[in-house]
């Protein structure tokens, strides 16, 4: 342990059970001296295991929708309350897509559930930064994170609406990205982060082919949850500070990849 985060606050959305990239993240940041507050939407509190890691953590859950502005003040407000100070560090960690859970095809989609998917996995997002901006909750050279994946730039079929919603998520990176830095000196980005077994992953159709898939054409192999709660560390470090409106990833380099050799080898069989 580096002691990275030590005297840092902040908030972190999304620890649904101790799958979650958000639950590692928490421990890590930890472990690294950050303290901060938990929180979830009020049904994931009462469905997951939240409370296990708010123990081990000495953190608070404050529950709060994340497509609710009301609940997203609220949450900020005592935020800074409890943790005494500014925030400097956010990982917004949520995604959902109604199409995808009940099944409906891309080519099929039900509007009102694509909507509310997209509402949660990337207007909140927008919501949450809005918020903070507002409320001027941030320090300066705090860092907020969200996380993304590549289907936002390439072709996964069975990602379904989430590629879409991914790709609004990154553009609010960007976008708000650009007005926090200028006026706030806080720093935003997203991680794309390889294929992971937790709840939302399981999700996508296929998802086992689709991990081993993955896992073969990366030279490093797949980026578990642990590896996206360490590189979420160094970003809300001071060792990052001029990292902004960037979609970073962290996939053992699959992103670059054509083809692997497993791959090559797996169709001469
Ligand atoms: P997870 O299922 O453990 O976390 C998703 C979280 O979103 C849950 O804690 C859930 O309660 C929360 N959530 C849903 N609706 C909400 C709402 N209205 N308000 C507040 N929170 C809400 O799954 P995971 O994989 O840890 O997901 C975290 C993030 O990582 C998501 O953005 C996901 O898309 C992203 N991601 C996941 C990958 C994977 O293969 N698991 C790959 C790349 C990115």
């Amino acid at each position: 342990m580096y002691n990275l985060l030590k005297g840092k606050r902040g908030i972190i959305f999304g620890a649904l059970d101790e799958n979650s990239i958000a639950w590692k993240t928490a421990e890590r940041v930890h472990e690294e001296g950050g303290t901060f507050v938990l929180t979830n939407a009020p049904a994931s509190i009462r469905m997951g295991t939240i409370d296990k890691l708010a123990l081990k953590t000495n953190a608070q859950i404050i529950p709060a929708d994340a497509t609710s502005v009301s609940d997203l003040e609220h949450l900020v407000d005592e935020a800074v309350q409890i943790l005494g100070g500014k925030i400097d560090f956010v990982l917004h960690s949520i995604g959902m897509s109604v199409n995808v859970r009940k099944g409906n095809h891309y080519t099929n989609e039900n509007y009102e559930f694509t909507e509310k998917g997209w509402n949660v996995s990337a207007l909140s997002f927008h919501k949450v930064m809005q918020v903070l901006y507002k409320k001027e909750a941030m320090n300066e050279w705090g860092s907020i994170v969200a996380l993304s994946y590549m289907a936002a730039q390439r072709v996964f079929p069975d990602y379904n609406d989430m590629a879409d919603n991914k790709a609004y998520l990154e553009s609010i990176a960007r976008s708000f990205g650009y007005f926090f830095g200028k006026n706030k000196k806080v720093r935003v980005n997203t991680i794309s982060q390889s294929p992971t077994a937790t709840k939302a992953g399981h999700g996508v159709k296929g998802f086992d082919d689709f991990i081993a898939y993955s896992d073969k054409m990366s030279p490093l192999g797949n980026a578990t949850a642990l590896d996206c709660a360490n590189y979420t560390v160094t970003l809300f470090s001071d060792l990052t500070k001029k990292v902004t409106l960037q979609n970073l990833y962290n996939d053992g380099g699959f992103s670059n990849m054509g083809v692997s050799q497993e791959i090559l080898d797996h169709f001469k069989e």
